[in-house]
């Protein structure tokens, strides 16, 4: 099954959204493998960001992805990585739809509260950099009332 890495950003978990935006997570019927609660350095940012290194905002995005702890998460299901941007909303909150998590909760691109994986392949990548030491195989016990 589809696998995407989601990380509750600091101004998230400081503005107390971890329960509201995990719980949406698991209304829409998606499997929580990894959970943790971690503060990272200037380097780990650096590498979860690489792509964006050239981009104007770069050093502004690590100091606000290293200004408090985030909350990393893998979440599992069937089309998780689409549909989980679409739970998460556009990357400017001004343009996310209302009941997007970034448009219910956001309003500047650089507080927008909240990460997802854009493909499988950097689900694969963000897994295996957040998560090194695996996640927990389990099935739900509602896998049945959720998929045909
Ligand atoms: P992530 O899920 O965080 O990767 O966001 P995204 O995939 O919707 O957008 P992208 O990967 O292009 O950018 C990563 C993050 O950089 C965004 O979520 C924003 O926090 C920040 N960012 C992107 N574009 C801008 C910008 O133009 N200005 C500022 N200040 N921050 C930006
Ligand atoms: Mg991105």
């Amino acid at each position: 099954m589809e696998h995407t890495f989601i990380m509750i950003k600091p101004d998230g978990v400081q503005r107390g959204l971890v329960g509201e935006i995990i719980g949406r997570f698991e209304k829409k019927g998606f499997t929580l493998k990894g959970l943790k609660l971690i503060t990272v350095d200037r380097a780990f940012a650096e590498k979860h960001y690489a792509d964006l290194s050239a981009k104007p905002f770069f050093s502004g995005l690590v100091d606000y992805i290293v200004s408090g702890p985030v909350v990393a998460m893998v979440w599992v299901g069937k089309g998780v990585v689409t549909t989980g941007r679409n739970i998460i909303g556009a990357t400017n909150p001004l343009e996310s739809a209302a009941g997007t998590i970034r448009g219910d909760y956001a309003i500047d691109i650089g507080r927008n509260v909240i990460h997802g994986s854009d493909s499988v392949e950097s689900a694969k990548k963000e897994i295996a950099l957040w998560f090194p030491e695996g996640v927990v195989e389990w099935q739900s016990s509602l896998h049945s009332w959720i998929y045909e």
